[in-house]
């Protein structure tokens, strides 16, 4: 793997859920990491590559909407992002990691600048909540969630540099993705996502994708 050295140490806490995971991020990582903290940091900056990644990615808003919120239910929000996580998929669909019968041709034609603003883009926009249909499905999926995810995606499933953001996702996305990981079939795979969705039945699922869906 390019860009991660994964060290995996399982907890024997009792819970089946529980393992722990340490990564450590490799030198052009952090060294995307160190850009976006120095962008952070300045105003007009910011501004302007939220600008030009919002022109470099006038072709995504095909089917990620214009400000990264889909209207397609197979295809993910990009709006509200952790930019490194959006960073290391679209590397993972050019070098082959995760399949994607579009994604795969569309990022290779990308510089690593419009990579980067594009990125800064998608995560600088709002992304709004699905409410939940069945609030029952929901509650079971939110019990689910603080067993066995809240570690990793965080209390209100934020995510952290290269861990998804869950929250307000698409539910037929989340479930897809879900699906994918437990099939380990390579068209997505992550060590740290297999081993717990191979756990996950599909009613599991189905409550998983409407809790996260309904989080702002
Ligand atoms: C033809 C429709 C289409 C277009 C155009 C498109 N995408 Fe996608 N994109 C998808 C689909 C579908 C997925 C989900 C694939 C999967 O299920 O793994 C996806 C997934 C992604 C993801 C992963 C998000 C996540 O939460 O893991 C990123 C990042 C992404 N696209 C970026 C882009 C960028 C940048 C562009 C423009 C250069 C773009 N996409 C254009 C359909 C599209
Ligand atoms: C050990 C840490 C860890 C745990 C526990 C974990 N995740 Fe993840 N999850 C990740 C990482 C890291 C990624 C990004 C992996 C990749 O690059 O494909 C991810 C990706 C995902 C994605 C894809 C998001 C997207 O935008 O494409 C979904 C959906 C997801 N996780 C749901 C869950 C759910 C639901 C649980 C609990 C049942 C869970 N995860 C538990 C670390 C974890």
């Amino acid at each position: 793997m390019k860009f991660r050295i994964l060290i995996l140490s399982t907890l024997l806490s009792g819970s089946a859920w529980a393992s722990n995971y340490a990564w450590i991020p490799s030198p052009p990582f952090r060294e995307l990491e160190a850009k976006l903290t120095r962008l952070q940091a300045d105003e007009v900056m910011h501004k302007a590559t939220i600008a030009a990644g919002k022109r470099a990615a006038f072709f995504c808003a095909n089917c990620h909407g214009e400000t990264g919120v889909s209207t397609l239910e197979r295809v993910p929000n990009l709006a509200g992002q952790n930019p490194l996580y959006l960073l290391t998929q679209i590397d993972k669909f050019g070098d082959g990691r995760r399949q994607d019968e579009f994604m795969g041709g569309l990022v290779k034609v990308l510089k690593p600048e419009e990579r980067f603003n594009i990125a800064v883009f998608y995560a600088s926009q709002p992304v709004p909540p699905t409410p939940a249909r069945d609030a029952r499905l929901a509650e079971t999926g939110a019990k689910l969630y603080a067993r066995a995810c809240v570690g990793c995606h965080g209390a209100k499933a934020q995510g952290s540099r290269e861990v998804a953001r869950l929250a307000g996702q698409r539910i037929g996305y989340v479930t897809t993705a879900l699906k994918n990981y437990r099939g380990a079939t390579g068209v997505r795979a992550d060590p740290r996502m297999t081993g717990v969705a191979k756990k996950l039945s599909d009613q599991d699922i189905n409550a998983l994708a409407m809790y996260l869906a309904s989080l702002p």
